[in-house]
């Protein structure tokens, strides 16, 4: 009954006018799910697959780690695949974002004399032939967080030599892969690996540095996606004929009040975080802020140079332009407000990258949230998807990854809250492309099943299907949001 009246409302309202018309998808936009390699995998290191710095992290320091979870089985994946595209049959979706371990195919991630894994090779062409073959379309990301341990040991991503590494890796996947998978994502939010990595220590590999080293990380990581963009063009464009961007996150940062100086610090929050990134590719070099900024301070604190390296003009012009799309994933709002260095949360005997900002950030407590990075503010979304057309070239824009958070205290396969949220964000992208103009081509939840959420081990669950971590062989279970979401995505519309 309840599919009947749905189908009904859709088709009601598809022979009306369209653009007033925000609950029907437009004709080509994808709806699809997403996982990691890293968060769904385990066999760590079957089949000749090398240790990467995660494995090396969730072992080494298991008490960082909620639980003292690790990968070592995770959803079981490897061995599991079968069921999962299964799952990806039954719900319908239009396209599949996976990652690919980068140790699984290149065992120590070195560029030189490398030795190629061909059963983890053989492993994705099975994986992506099958969802060809089921009408699902792979988005492939080479790089979701899972670095080869060795290149950990040579500095990890504040070494620029990392660069050169992942575009060799590159260069491989797109050699063996490149028939079957057109639509490319070089690396999933570095803004994550570098602040959680790099400056506050939560992720692997668990640093704790001064802000420069975010600075070093974003702009190895800038070089290395530019690098495996040429790549793909010079080298794999004309047989091959995919698209190739990088997948970049942020919340909303909505200023609190009117006054330039909260609006001027929520700018600066995009700046500093969206912007460290999407500025040298989408508009070239540094957002001008973050330059300014960051120069000034480097001078009075007596560094011998700035502590934001530079992009040369040749290396401008190399990065400039080096996307197909905009790959945007998003969970949030916050608030971002101007704060001063007398604030007494910034310690200024102590140089960080919040204190270069001069922004500090909350939330309403009244926005519903289980988890601190996922809350319930559609409208911020809308406004987030605005900004980025506004701000990056009016570029196409996919969502590659939104979705709702719960404790495992609180989770079971009814999740109503996933489906509030999915719903209303799903509105709220319709809003956007509608009303806003923007160019929104595809919605991607994470995740198609419950996973390894990084140093929050198990304990967090976000997908459409529950995960017994518990059992053998890794129990399977839909909950009630993949059923409503099948029916969404064979309706294609959201009325209900
Ligand atoms: C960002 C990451 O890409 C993914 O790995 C993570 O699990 C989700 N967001 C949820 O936190």
């Amino acid at each position: 009954m309840f599919r009947l009246l749905a189908i009904c409302c859709c088709i009601l309202s598809a022979s009306s006018d369209d653009a007033i018309n925000n609950h029907n998808f437009p004709e080509n936009f994808s709806l699809g799910v997403a996982t990691a390699a890293f968060q769904i995998e385990g066999a760590w290191n079957a089949d000749g697959k090398g240790e990467n710095l995660w494995d090396w992290f969730m072992h080494k320091y298991p008490e960082k780690i909620e639980g003292q979870a690790n990968g070592d089985v995770a959803c079981d994946s490897y061995y599991q695949w079968q069921e999962d595209v299964k799952l990806l049959r039954d719900l319908g979706v239009n396209h599949y974002r996976l990652s690919i371990s980068w140790t699984r195919i290149l065992p120590d991630g070195l560029a030189n004399n490398f030795t190629l894994n061909q059963k983890g090779v053989n492993y994705y062409r099975t994986i992506f032939k099958i969802l060809l073959d089921a009408g699902i379309t792979p988005y492939v990301t080479l790089y979701h967080w899972d670095l080869p341990l060795p290149l950990h040991q040579l500095g990890g991503w504040v070494n620029p030599i990392i660069a050169d590494h992942f575009a060799a890796y590159a260069r491989v996947c797109f050699q063996q892969f490149g028939d079957l998978v057109k639509n490319w994502i070089t690396i999933n939010e570095p803004q994550t690996y570098c602040s959680l990595g790099y400056l506050t220590g939560e992720h692997a590999p668990g640093y704790i540095l001064p802000a420069e080293a975010i600075y070093k990380c974003a702009y190895t990581t800038v070089m290395a996606h530019a690098k495996a963009y040429h790549i793909y063009q010079d080298e794999f464009k004309r047989t091959q004929n995919g698209r190739v961007s990088i997948v970049l996150d942020s919340p909303w940062f909505q200023p609190p009040s009117d006054s330039d100086e909260d609006q001027l610090a929520s700018q600066r929050a995009f700046d500093f975080t969206l912007g460290l990134y999407a500025n040298p590719i989408y508009v070239g070099n540094w957002p001008e802020q973050v330059i300014s900024i960051v120069d000034y301070r480097s001078e009075m604190e007596g560094y011998p140079s700035s502590r934001l390296p530079k992009f040369t003009d040749e290396e401008i012009a190399y990065i400039k332009g080096t996307y197909d799309f905009f790959c945007l994933n998003s969970y949030s709002t916050n608030f971002a407000y101007h704060q001063n260095n007398k604030d007494e949360r910034i310690d200024p005997d102590n140089v960080s990258f919040l204190s270069d900002q001069g922004v500090g950030f909350y939330v309403d407590p009244k926005w519903p949230s289980e988890v601190d990075w996922v809350n319930l503010v559609p409208s911020g979304f809308r406004k987030l998807i605005k900004y980025v057309h506004d701000t990056y070239n009016q570029p196409e824009i996919f969502i590659t990854e939104n979705g709702w958070a719960q404790n495992s205290t609180t989770s079971g396969t009814e999740d109503p809250a996933r489906i509030t949220y999915i719903k209303q964000y799903l509105s709220a992208a319709l809003d956007a492309i509608y009303i806003d103009g923007a160019n929104v081509t595809g919605y991607t939840v994470w995740s198609l099943m419950d996973n390894l959420e990084w140093d929050h081990g198990y304990q967090i669950k976000m997908g459409l299907v529950q995960v017994d971590f518990e059992s053998v062989d890794r129990t399977r279970t839909p909950k009630a949001s993949y059923t409503w979401y099948q029916n969404i995505i064979k309706n294609r519309c959201l009325a209900d």
